[in-house]
């Protein structure tokens, strides 16, 4: 599946990926109730992704498909059950945290929760250079003032509090709070989800600037596709833990293949994209991970299962310009 992986995620074949999943699994032990037997809830299975430096990969699912703890990963704060993940082709788990963080950032998806209240936007956006022992007091308030110009923040506001700050103007701090160590790479977990959807096309439009600008390589969740549409270069489509369509996002975005990117797509262009999933198209909701169904996870929602589909898990295959797990497709 790696080599598969190779021929898409990675077409120039002498480049080192940026960030790669090798078979990438986490498996958290649930107890439920006092006397119960722990159960294993499988979050991420057998994940397999690459993306080059300098692109935008897309990873979109329904809540509860495993993004957050796949991000959580991919940031070296979780470690996988299985697998391994490697920064510029060095595995993470060789590396300290605080050389992870030098190189991939986090931005999360809610402002509100993510920045201290009680600290000032100086001291937010500073405290990853305070925590690395990088520069000297004015030279960290210089650096502040160009980190919040880049994003677009006020100077005025540096000594202001979050609560004093809008939504949008929180994350654009959250996004200068991750910049600022000059990562290469940047997790983008629903960084506009907690938005008014008029400050979302705002925020988006900023990390696409700043991309561009400083070459950076970000690995982007989302649950809505539509967000995803204008900046991913590449798709990753992950259904309750699994992988199951990657390719280039204009053939996702053009020619959907499997059902459940075809029904996330038809969400998409359903007048209230904000609801969701709709009813009418997927049926009935995600099933409890810690009980997956049998064959492939998808068939009791799926318009177009046949016998084999509740029978045999399918495997992620090559199939044309992607990779796709589903027994429609040889
Ligand atoms: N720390 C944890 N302990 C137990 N279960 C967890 C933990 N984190 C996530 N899960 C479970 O793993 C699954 C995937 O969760 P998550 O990664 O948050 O999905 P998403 O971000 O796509 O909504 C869910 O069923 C969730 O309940
Ligand atoms: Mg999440």
């Amino acid at each position: 599946m790696n080599q598969l992986m190779g021929q898409f995620g990675h077409p120039d074949s002498d480049a080192v990926p940026a960030l790669e999943c090798r078979n990438v699994g986490r498996t958290f032990m649930i107890k439920k109730g006092m006397f119960a037997e722990k159960q294993p809830l499988k979050a991420v299975q057998e994940v397999s992704l690459q993306v080059n430096r300098g692109e935008v990969l897309a990873i979109v699912g329904e809540s509860g498909c495993g993004k957050t703890t796949l991000a959580k990963m991919l940031l070296g704060l979780l470690e996988p059950t299985t697998g391994e993940i490697l920064l510029d082709g060095v595995p993470i788990n060789s590396v300290s945290i605080k050389d992870i963080a030098r190189k991939v950032q986090p931005v999360f998806q809610d402002p509100y929760s993510s920045l201290n209240p009680r600290k000032t936007i100086e001291q937010i956006i500073s405290l990853p250079l305070k925590v690395h022992e990088i520069g000297s007091k004015e030279s960290r308030r210089a650096r502040v003032e160009e980190y919040m110009r880049l994003v677009g923040l006020p100077k005025r506001l540096v000594h202001s509090y979050p609560n004093q700050l809008s939504g949008g103007q929180r994350q654009r701090v959250a996004i200068a709070r991750a910049l600022i160590m000059e990562p290469k790479i940047v997790v983008c977990d629903e960084p506009t989800s907690a938005l008014d959807v008029s400050v979302q096309a705002h925020i988006l439009n900023l990390l696409q600037d700043l991309r561009k600008e400083l070459n950076l390589t970000y690995a982007f969740i989302s649950h809505d596709l539509a967000v995803v549409e204008h900046l991913a270069d590449w798709v990753a489509v992950m259904y309750l833990g699994r992988l199951i369509e990657f390719g280039k996002a204009i053939d996702i975005f053009n020619n959907p293949k499997h059902p459940y990117t075809r029904a996330l797509l038809d969400s998409v262009l359903t007048p209230d994209a904000s609801l969701g999933l709709p009813e009418i198209t997927l049926g009935r909701g995600l099933p409890n991970p810690l009980s997956p169904p049998s064959g492939c996870y998808f068939h009791p929602r799926c318009p177009d299962a046949k016998e084999q589909c509740s029978a045999e898990q399918p495997a992620l295959i090559e199939n044309e310009d992607r990779l796709i797990e589903c027994h429609l497709y040889k």
